[in-house]
């Protein structure tokens, strides 16, 4: 339910179990924030309105605005000192804006509401829309700007545009869980304590990034897995971008979330021109992380990923097996050990066309090699078809080798600065998918592969980061890269979706480098780390339950021992490590013993029973990660039906494993565990359960099933 009162200013989103309340004071101010937790009236509102107007009446001392940390969406401008959310330059060098409140509009919908309130920017002819959503099922609300330019003759220089300011609670203490990580160590959760300072995260990538991810979590420092209250954001974008958290002494905590990173150079909006920033989406959750996560997790699978009611299949992919050592016989022989094992979907990775011995060429030349595939693709397809699974294909679309016969024909669709040679990155640059009619040939290309192939899976690849962002003979356009390539990519990626409504996508970026809303509205899961060792997966897991829910997150089972890290980790362990994800496996099958093979068919069976609770069910994360035991636990919606995954690295003097008590189950009902005792629900989430582990790396999977 949305509601605004023209009178106060007062505007009141409540979701099912949260309201949030700002208001416009005087109609030509910024929006002050004054509420957001638990439900509360409408009349609350407007009170706390009140008394914030008050607070902000009384004389201040100089050096000291009323409204910092406060606003709604901080403008650039007047007696305003933090970072703002929206920054313009007009004629003349004017680096301040001023609105007033010119109408709003409430959109009723069958399952959401939207209220947009228009705001006039003063002495230009520019006008500012803040969005907000809110839904019927979720508490999570969306938040979005768009800017026009009205004016028929000034241009604009849009410095920043963020899609949202999220302004946190009065606390002592702001602890800010995040992301950070690296290339195979992606989504490592950490806390930080914020001071009376900034904390900027950002990806200057051009893409999402291995190194952090556009989300937070806010607590005062006592939120625990399944206690207290706890503030989170995101952003849907795929691109670079900053999170702004600033905090000033007796000033609240205020994020700014938006699109592109620090100092990306204006973007002109021209005369006519209209921008509209990606969506942050905020959350309010008074039951812990733990909490959080499950409703970030459920809003993803409602409001955001395609087809999330259906399990992904088990998959196959060829890349650590064969490298770029791929022909037809070769694959054909792992297509037939994988159909056996009961893998659903077998994927060609690199390595199928052009020039592409290594990574030094072929990129852009997608021609199925011929070399390789005398006949094409069609042989192996059918013989993967008939083994009765689907078939995927490998693309980096974004990318070309200088060694290819694109870049011969193109060197100038490439980022690159006039004059300069633009750096090279794993062998290759990025394509200017700003340019239309570079975005056109990409889908051409993919269109004609998928109308020319049958094909029921596209791994999406991108691997490597911006570098040499420059547009040759378009200065004015150049900064407008940072935002067109990203809705250039979407844009290929909509259409073929349209277009091939039976193909799946697989969002990849040398692993996790691009996982966010924005690709997961578009795609059917993510490659989450070329890191498949199973005890650093373990950590990365663990990050990346914190938004994002496990149907989207895939995970191989791969070779011993692992070209990370070298470890060796038994194929038990390391398979409720990739069963706890959407399960795949990545390893030479051709070199497996007969008893592994028998082991991991064994347990492809028992994951294809459990994966409805994993995929489709929700988390309960029981511990961090450790090397002593830990485990997290899926249940379904019912609670008829749970999956608890218990770890342990190391084994430590003959110690047992303490009880593990679980969460989430019916508290009068009984369970049979793994089709033998029954034990009451009430027992096993407050007692918990204790399983017999011996030896290092030692792992177990249970599966508990209501009793009738
Ligand atoms: C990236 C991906 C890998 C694989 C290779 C192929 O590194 O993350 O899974 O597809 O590219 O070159």
């Amino acid at each position: 339910m949305i509601s605004f009162d023209p009178a106060s200013g007062v505007f009141l989103l409540d979701t099912p179990g949260t309201s949030y309340a700002a208001f416009v004071p005087d109609g030509d101010g910024i929006p002050i924030h004054v509420y957001w937790g638990p439900r509360i009236g409408a009349g609350d509102a407007r009170y706390l309105a009140f008394k914030t107007a008050e607070q902000f009446a009384v004389e201040w001392p100089c050096f000291r605005s009323p409204a910092n940390g406060h606003e709604e969406y901080p403008l650039d401008g007047r007696l305003q000192f933090g970072r703002s959310a929206l920054s313009l330059e007009f004629p003349g060098a004017i680096r301040s804006t001023e609105w007033t409140l010119s109408g709003h509009e409430i959109d009723e919908n069958a399952h959401d509401q939207e209220l947009r309130l228009w705001f006039d920017v003063s002495h230009h002819d520019v006008s500012v829309t803040l969005h907000y959503r809110v839904y019927d099922d979720s508490d999570v609300i969306d938040r979005w700007v768009s800017l026009c330019n009205d004016s028929a003759s000034e241009a604009v220089d849009v410095h920043r545009f963020d899609s949202a300011a999220w302004v946190m609670p009065e606390w002592a203490v702001h602890r800010m869980s995040h992301l950070t990580g690296r290339w195979a160590a992606e989504t490592q959760l950490r806390r930080v304590e914020l001071t009376d300072s900034r904390l900027v995260l950002e990806s200057r990538r051009g893409i999402t990034s291995h190194h952090a991810n556009p989300w937070f979590a806010m607590d005062d420092g006592t939120a625990t897995e399944t206690y207290g209250d706890v503030y989170s954001a995101t952003l849907h974008w795929s691109g670079s971008w900053r999170l702004l958290a600033q905090r000033e002494l007796d000033e609240p905590a205020q994020v700014l979330l938006g699109w592109g990173q620090e100092d990306f150079g204006p973007r002109r909006l021209e005369p006519g021109d209209r921008l509209q920033t990606p969506v942050s989406s905020g959350l309010f959750s008074a039951r812990g992380h733990g909490g959080a996560s499950h409703a970030w997790h459920d809003y993803a699978l409602r409001h955001v990923l395609p087809s999330s009611h259906e399990v992904r299949p088990v998959l196959f992919n060829s890349w650590e097996a064969t490298g770029f050592s791929v022909d037809e016989a070769g694959q054909r022989a792992l297509a037939r050990q994988a159909a056996d094992l009961g893998c659903e979907l077998f994927v060609l990775d690199d390595g199928w066309f052009g020039d592409r011995a290594s990574d030094r060429a072929g990129l852009g030349d997608w021609r199925v090699n011929t070399d390789r595939f005398p006949q094409g693709l069609g042989p192996l397809i059918s013989e993967v078809h008939a083994l009765g699974m689907g078939f995927g294909l490998w693309i980096e679309p974004e990318m070309v080798n200088p060694d290819s016969d694109l870049y011969r024909a193109h060197p100038e669709w490439t980022y690159q600065f006039e004059g300069r040679q633009p750096a090279a990155m794993r062998n290759q640059l990025v394509l200017n998918l700003a340019r239309l009619d570079v975005a056109h040939w990409v889908l051409g290309e993919l269109d004609a592969l998928l109308s020319a192939n049958d094909i029921q899976f596209v791994k999406w690849d991108m691997n490597r980061p911006f570098a040499d962002a420059g547009w040759p003979g378009e200065p004015d356009r150049q900064q407008r890269l940072w935002f067109d390539h990203v809705t250039g990519v979407y844009a290929v990626l909509d259409a073929l979706r349209t277009k091939h409504p039976g193909v799946a996508f697989e969002a990849c970026s040398g692993g996790g480098g691009r996982v966010d809303l924005g690709m997961m509205a578009r795609t059917d899961q993510f490659w989450v780390s070329d890191n498949t060792d199973a005890v650093d997966r373990r950590y990365i897991q663990h990050g990346y339950s914190q938004l994002y829910p496990a149907r989207t997150m895939a995970c191989w089972v791969t070779d011993l021992p692992t070209f990370i890290n070298k470890r060796r980790v038994p194929l038990a362990y390391r398979f409720h490590v990739a069963m706890a994800g959407v399960l795949g496996i990545g390893g030479d099958l051709t070199a497996w013993s007969a008893a592994e093979t028998a082991e991991a068919a064994e347990l492809i069976e028992v994951y294809k029973r459990i994966r409805h609770v994993v995929q489709l069910g929700r988390v309960h994360r029981l511990g961090e990660p450790s090397r002593s035991a830990s485990a997290v636990q899926y249940v379904t919606s019912d609670a008829d039906e749970a999956v608890v995954f218990v770890y342990r690295e190391a084994q430590q003097y003959d110690s047992l494993v303490r009880p593990i008590r679980l969460r989430g189950l019916q508290a009068g009902g009984r369970y049979r565990l793994d089709g033998g005792e029954v034990v009451s629900g009430d027992v096993l989430m407050n007692h918990g359960i204790a399983p017999v582990l011996t030896g290092d790396y030692a792992s177990t999977l249970i599966h508990l099933r209501l009793v009738r």
